[in-house]
């Protein structure tokens, strides 16, 4: 386990955001956290059986519960933060999780030790996405499986508005953000009864809304809408991606078999997109050239 002192500074806001958000809000929402599961991680019950499973960026270890419920040999969250001690009560009762703080830009265990990767919503937080990529594809054991999801590229336009938020949310202390973001809530709630209106002026009312309100969730639970503003407006890095740069780091890692599971993939609830979400696989030992 690498400790505190270990963690660069250029990480020390992620950290503290993470801590706090974790610790602070309890969202496990079972039905919906199997089903965003299976839709991005593409994981079966005969997948993980028996297997030994990272989750990288584990936050407050949702799909660690999910996997290690679905019948997994080991769950092994690892997350920068303290939102390892959210998942700790996450994981309660559970023997087949094990959870460790540490830096997945240099993550504290040997090459090929895991059967399969998942990191959601992770990499995109990280100084360096496609390094920490890497990184995670070295634990592939040979025929093991990763799989990614990242924010996706989008239109210039809404970036900037995007960028120019975040440049002056970034810089207030987190329990300001908290407070704002729980006095935001209720707008994530308007905007996506506006925007689900049957009347065109209703319509677009919401989605002016949306434009200066672009990271206040429209989650229909209150209290994720909540925890997932604060999740947009605090962490200092949030970089978004093209299909093809990503498919790119697993060309770069030898990964065999890559799938864009973002393709036909059904949302638990609307608002849920707008990622890059792809897996690939180690080639076997047979095919690996004696290497
Ligand atoms: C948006 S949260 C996603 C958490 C979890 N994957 C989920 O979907 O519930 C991002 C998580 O990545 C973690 N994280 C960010 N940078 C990291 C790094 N370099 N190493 C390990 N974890 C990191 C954060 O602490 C945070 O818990």
């Amino acid at each position: 386990m690498s400790g505190s002192e270990a963690i660069p500074d250029a990480q020390r806001r992620t950290k503290a955001a993470y801590g706090l958000q974790w610790n602070r809000f309890r969202i496990v929402r079972p039905e919906e956290d199997r089903a965003t599961f299976r839709n991005r991680t593409g994981l079966t019950e005969s997948d993980v059986r028996c297997r030994a499973v990272l989750d990288a960026g584990c936050g407050m270890g949702r799909y660690c519960r999910v996997a290690a419920e679905m019948g997994a040999g080991l769950v092994v969250g690892l997350d920068l933060s303290h939102a390892v001690h959210g998942a700790r009560e996450t994981a309660a009762g559970l023997t087949n999780v094990a959870l460790l703080r540490g830096d997945l830009l240099r993550p504290p265990f040997p090459d090929a030790a895991f059967d399969h990767i998942y990191s959601l919503g992770v990499l995109d937080h990280t100084p360096d996405p496609r390094s920490a990529f890497l990184a995670l594809a070295r634990l592939l054991r040979p025929g093991g499986r990763i799989v990614v999801w990242v924010y996706e590229r989008e239109r210039r336009l809404l970036e900037a508005i995007k960028d120019t938020q975040r440049a002056a949310s970034t810089r207030l202390p987190l329990p300001v953000l908290v407070t704002l973001s729980r006095l935001l809530a209720p707008v994530g709630g308007w905007k996506r009864r506006l925007m689900g209106s049957r009347h065109r002026i209703v319509r677009r009312l919401g989605i002016a809304l949306h434009v200066m309100t672009l990271g206040v969730s429209m989650h229909p639970d209150p209290e994720v809408r909540v925890c997932d503003t604060l999740d947009w407006y605090a962490p200092r890095y949030m970089s978004r991606h093209t299909l093809e740069e990503v498919l790119g780091w697993f060309d770069e890692a030898g990964l065999v078999d890559v799938t864009n599971l973002t393709l036909g993939q059904a949302f638990y609830h609307a608002g849920q997109g707008h990622g890059i979400n792809v897996a690939g696989r180690r080639p076997d030992a047979a095919n690996l050239g004696g290497g």
